[in-house]
């Protein structure tokens, strides 16, 4: 039995349901966080919940629930999950209409969709070779800071990756890198870690954050700035990072190597002193050993 949390009620997920006139099933008009969970503490729970009030607040929907609300509902999924490890995902839409109108209704009533699943994080083969990226132009809106539920965009530019046998699509909007179909995007140029700054055009992860205290903390430097398609394509390393996927080279972008010289389409150095400073993160702050 997968235990869910729908609108005030711990269920069994088989049993929850909501109304079709679901205003985030007619018009994905909602918000949403994923945040993973390790040896059952949630990581940047805090963090997770500060990004789903500034989404609400963006959508201009009353968050639903108080911090100590959302706290108690993530302990007890966390708590009655099967594994150690797991991933919630919270989502608040703006409820039900009684009739279909783009206006929101005159009185709303929130759902509250909340649910531990297994942490599905990357196979170790696409760490120790790589994962391979295409890269298209971003078609999404203009308010991708917003965590929303309306996906059609991203769900549409990740599958372009899959059907190229491909893990990640690139996003470039007028010629500068915005980020991932749902990933944000670093780049490694003369031993120096690149960042595209954060503003509306993407979403800031919690992921990104952590990558950049750790550069910070461990002496890489770092350089937050707009990033063009011509630096992505001349980049030393590029990596993608999000919550569930942690941090990944990529190793081929639109079929060609990334890098040159001996590490050309390998992870290269930068990366593997990253991924070793994460994984002392994740040990002893994420799991707590
Ligand atoms: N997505 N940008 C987009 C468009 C994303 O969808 C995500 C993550 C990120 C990384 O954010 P974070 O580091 O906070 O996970 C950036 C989640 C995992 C998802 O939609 O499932």
């Amino acid at each position: 039995m997968t235990l869910c949390y729908l609108n005030g009620t711990f269920q069994p997920l088989e049993h929850a349901a909501i109304s079709p006139m679901d205003r985030g099933f007619l018009f994905g008009d909602g918000v949403y966080e994923v945040i993973p969970v390790y040896s059952r503490r949630p990581f940047r729970l805090d963090e997770h919940l500060g990004r789903l009030q500034r989404s609400l607040d963006a959508i201009r929907l009353a968050n639903p629930l108080s911090s100590t609300q959302w706290q108690g509902v993530v302990n007890r999924l966390v708590t009655e999950f099967a594994a150690d490890d797991c991933s919630i995902l919270l989502q608040v839409t703006r409820g039900p209409m009684a009739v279909r109108n783009h206006a929101f209704p005159a009185t709303i009533t929130p759902t509250v969709f909340c649910l531990a699943e297994k942490l599905h994080t990357p196979p170790d083969e696409q760490r120790t070779q790589g994962i391979s990226a295409i890269s298209t132009a971003d078609i999404r809106w203009l308010r991708c800071n917003v965590k929303a539920t309306s996906l059609l965009a991203n769900c549409l530019l990740r599958q372009m990756a899959i059907d190229a046998g491909c893990a990640e699509t690139i996003l470039f909007r007028d010629g500068m890198l915005s980020e991932g179909a749902a990933s944000n995007i670093f780049v490694v140029k003369d031993g120096v870690l690149l960042a595209p700054q954060q503003n509306h055009l993407m979403l800031t992860g919690i992921t990104y954050d952590v990558v950049l205290e750790l550069a910070a903390n461990h002496g890489l430097k770092t350089d937050v700035r707009d990033i063009s398609d011509a630096e992505v394509c001349a980049a030393d390393e590029l990596w993608m990072t999000s919550s569930t996927k942690e941090v990944l080279p990529i190793v081929e972008l639109d079929g060609q190597k990334v890098g040159a010289g001996k590490t050309a389409g390998l992870p290269g150095p930068v990366f593997w002193a990253m991924y070793g400073w994460y994984q002392d993160f994740k040990r002893t702050v994420m799991r707590g050993n």
